[in-house]
């Protein structure tokens, strides 16, 4: 019996040297080794044997199916291996064809000018901080100076979630929350950009929009330090020959307040279209943060003073790449987008 096996396994061993496919190993391995083999029938005659036998033939045919098994594995890596070199030789590639063409992604322009006018302020030794989008009622509004029934709201008519909260219409509040993080001690210079809502919409105003927040708090603060800080600012956004001119204006929670304007950029202050023939563009609002203000932000204001300001985004940056209206900022068409790729 065992010779009859022995021939076998030696005609299973040369037929795997010959196999010229996986296939071919797989009828090999159908051949010898399943269940309806000839090999495998001899199993069943193990019952007959005796104890010591049934032993020595079980590691008997253990070794066979052993042999036949690790020579299928390693014929079945040869012909991979084969079969990879051949693929790998006859491949060419063709370093003409033209590439594929991925389209790079890029900035968005109301990104881009977050980071410009950023990158200006940290320059001067300002922090960035921010805010949450969902704000109370008592921080967009009442430690602003802008209590219930306040006239001041009308131009902030907003969206609210419930009684107490809204989405915020403006960045400012992100001051109040600075300043009671710092318990009354200062100095305070951050920078605050970000989204607020109103119920707008028209070319010039939309119903989202950004902007950002600028707070300065500190000891012996002035008007002076406003004037230069937006100076800097201005000609390090809008060019090297921009002059500021302020103009008294009223927010609840600056005293005084101030519209700042830049000479224009298209006319150099000459006159013209973009600047309604005045020579100035109104780019912000700023001001001496209200004592009233600082005291219920937990700062003393005998001791402290500051100034604030607040830059709308998409204004500056219609200003800056003459953009005409508002909305094309939250369209997604793809042709404006990609304008500002540099
Ligand atoms: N929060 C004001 C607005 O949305 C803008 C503003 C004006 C912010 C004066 C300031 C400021 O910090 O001092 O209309």
């Amino acid at each position: 019996m065992n010779e009859r096996i022995e021939k076998i396994a030696s005609q299973a061993l040369e037929d795997i040297e010959n196999a010229k496919s996986s296939e071919a190993l797989q009828d090999i391995h159908n051949r010898y080794l399943s269940k309806k083999s000839e090999l495998s029938s001899f199993m069943s005659k193990m019952r007959d044997l005796k104890a010591e036998e049934k032993v020595k033939f079980g590691q008997f045919m253990n070794d066979i199916r052993f042999k036949i098994t690790t020579s299928l594995e390693s014929k079945k890596a040869a012909l991979q291996k084969k079969a990879l070199e051949e693929r790998l030789n006859k491949e060419v590639i063709d370093y003409t064809l033209p590439e594929v063409d991925l389209k790079k992604g890029s900035k968005h322009l109301f990104n881009k000018i977050i980071d410009e006018v950023c990158d200006i302020f940290v320059g001067m030794g300002y922090q960035i901080a921010e805010g949450p989008e969902i704000e109370s009622d008592h921080f967009n509004f009442e430690l602003l100076n802008v209590p219930k029934d306040h006239p001041a709201r009308d131009m902030q008519d907003t969206f609210f979630i419930d009684e107490t909260l809204l989405m915020r219409s403006q960045t400012s509040p992100v001051q109040a929350h600075v300043m009671l993080e710092k318990k009354g001690q200062g100095p305070i210079k951050i920078i605050s950009p970000g989204k607020v809502y109103r119920r707008d919409d028209d070319a010039t105003h939309s119903h989202q929009f950004g902007q950002i927040e600028g707070l300065v708090i500190d000891k012996n603060i002035n008007m002076g330090n406003l004037l230069a800080t937006l100076e800097l600012f201005s000609k390090a956004m809008f060019g090297e020959k921009r002059e500021v001119r302020m103009r008294s204006s009223y927010f609840p929670f600056t005293e005084p307040s101030v519209e700042v304007d830049i000479s224009c950029f298209e006319c150099g202050g000459k006159g013209c279209a973009l600047c309604k023939k005045t020579g100035w563009i109104e780019i912000l609002g700023a001001g001496m943060v209200h004592p009233h203000v600082l005291e219920m932000c937990g700062f003393d204001p005998h001791e402290y003073q500051g100034f604030a300001f607040g830059i709308g985004i998409e204004r500056v940056a219609m200003l800056k790449y003459g953009v005409d209206d508002i909305r094309r900022f939250y369209n997604n068409d793809m042709r404006f987008n990609t304008q500002f790729k540099r």
